[in-house]
């Protein structure tokens, strides 16, 4: 049987200092009393009628409040029983005072998932039973020989399939030699700066740009040099006129990162030419080129290299799982010793183990197969966010990004105010939506919001979002 909530439990106090809509403020208040443990999982709480006249509310904003929260997993509807703290959610540790924003910064639980995040994966959709029955597979042929140090550059049997993958998938003709598997996209533009940046040199950095990226690369103590990007990709020409000396670009051309926009090929035709005649360097980051909805994905830049100037990444995070840590990069053939003495010095390499079921994954023919179907689910997922948004907002909205990638670029009439205040609000509301301007170094020249889709399971799920998303971009025009 439920056991009885605690005296005052679910007491809820609402003010009028606050500027968020009053049903946001019954979520909040049941999300702390929830997080302080004063309401444990399976406590039954208060009925939408009994709560709505105690506080002197409609029903429809105590019910409003109540489907959010079942929603995002805190409550479970029970049918004629009642309504009842998710049975399932992790027990609080132990009740206490409610802890300051300052002291629950270092609380964070890491990693976060956030309704509308960036970049993650349908993590619903993995296909773990597959994963684990390889995974255990693998665990039983651990012996002696495999306790030594892995290989620098990577497992030779993930090496081929990457090489294999990329040769068919992005027109890209490498050895398997080329292949240096990494633990991360950062790490692989780590082993590239070491065996090739000198002090002083300068990057072309894409504006707005993957801002992980851009602090990395800082924290190397490079030298960016900020490129505007529009429809066609970065703006080879502006960077040209900026930084004439540089002698690196990063860029990310089948997907730009966060405008999802395609390079053109006119201008992958520029930066190639600008890379040979001054024996430049390009990154090319291809992090989610297997996802575009309404055409094939296009061939790689370096699949038009004839001078050995790309330098190709890649990453199994958003077409496996992040949590996974392998990323790759293609050395140019000239290079190939540089970059393994380089490899030799950092990490000692990735552990082997999940190398190896990342390659009996390949081998098997399961990591085409998920991608295949991560297509069309994205698809699909794309739309319920694209199609809520219309609904909810009517001509207030545009979806100002192609169908690619992993989230929606979105702008909202009337406004009025930065979107980084509906950030800032929206994360307070545990949402994990992102201003564009964060993504930004120089003078905009775009702004809205990007919205992650691809964990958006449902129209339904779709729809309470972008209400209350609507009702935070309200509370923000109304107090500035
Ligand atoms: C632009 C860009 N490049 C690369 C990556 C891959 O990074 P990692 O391999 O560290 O997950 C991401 C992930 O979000 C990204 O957004």
């Amino acid at each position: 049987m439920a056991k009885q909530k605690p005296e005052d439990a679910t007491s809820i106090t609402l003010s009028s200092e606050d500027i968020r809509p009053i049903y946001l403020q019954v979520t909040a208040r049941f999300k702390a009393a929830i997080a302080e443990g004063r309401l444990a999982p399976g406590d039954r709480v208060p009925s939408v009628r009994a709560l709505a006249s105690e506080l002197g509310l409609s029903r429809g904003t105590v019910n409003l409040a109540y489907q959010i929260l079942a929603e995002e997993g805190y409550f479970e509807f029970r049918g004629t029983a009642g309504t009842f703290v998710d049975a399932r959610r992790p027990k609080a540790s132990a009740p206490s005072a409610p802890i300051s924003i300052a002291s629950s910064e270092g609380l964070k639980q890491w990693p976060e998932v956030r309704p509308l995040q960036l970049g993650l994966p349908a993590l619903d959709a993995f296909p773990l039973k597959t994963w684990s029955r390889l995974v255990n597979r693998e665990a039983r042929k651990v012996g002696a020989e495999k306790l030594a140090y892995p290989g620098p550059a990577g497992l030779m049997a993930l090496r081929e399939h990457i090489a294999a993958y990329l040769t068919f998938s992005r027109g890209i003709a490498c050895r398997p030699e080329q292949v240096f598997v990494t633990s991360g996209h950062r790490a692989s533009l780590d082993l590239i700066m070491r065996t090739l940046y000198q002090p002083g040199d300068g990057i072309w950095f894409e504006d707005p740009g993957y801002p992980i990226v851009r602090e990395f690369l800082l924290s190397l103590k490079t030298r960016l040099h900020p490129v505007p990007v529009d429809q066609d990709g970065m703006v080879v020409e502006e960077g040209r006129r900026r930084a004439p000396d540089a002698r690196f670009a990063v860029v990310t051309p089948a997907n730009q990162s966060p405008l999802c926009v395609m390079m053109s090929m006119e201008r992958r035709a520029e930066l190639l030419k600008w890379a040979e005649e001054g024996q430049r360097w390009i990154v090319e980051d291809d992090y989610d080129s297997e996802y575009r909805y309404n055409r094939r994905p296009p061939l790689s830049l370096k699949a038009m290299d004839r001078n050995e100037r790309v330098l190709f990444t890649g990453s199994f995070s958003k077409v496996l799982f992040p949590a996974l840590r392998l990323a790759y990069l293609v050395a140019p053939l000239s290079e190939v010793g540089n970059f393994e003495r380089a490899s030799r010095f950092m990490s000692a390499g990735c552990p082997e183990f999940h190398q190896a079921v990342v390659a009996e994954f390949m081998e098997q023919g399961y990591f085409i197969r998920h991608l295949k179907k991560m297509r069309s689910l994205y698809a699909e997922r794309r739309e319920f966010l694209a199609d809520a948004l219309r609904e909810v907002f009517g001509d207030g909205i545009a979806i100002v990004s192609p169908p690619a990638g992993l989230h929606l670029v979105v702008q909202i009439r009337g406004v009025g105010s930065p979107y980084s205040k509906i950030g800032e609000l929206a994360h307070t509301e545990g949402l994990g939506l992102q201003p564009l301007s964060s993504w930004q170094m120089g003078s905009p020249s775009i702004s809205g919001l990007l919205l992650g889709f691809t964990n958006v399971a449902s129209r339904q799920t779709a729809r309470s979002l972008c209400i209350k998303l609507k009702a935070i971009c309200t509370a923000v025009a109304d107090h500035g």
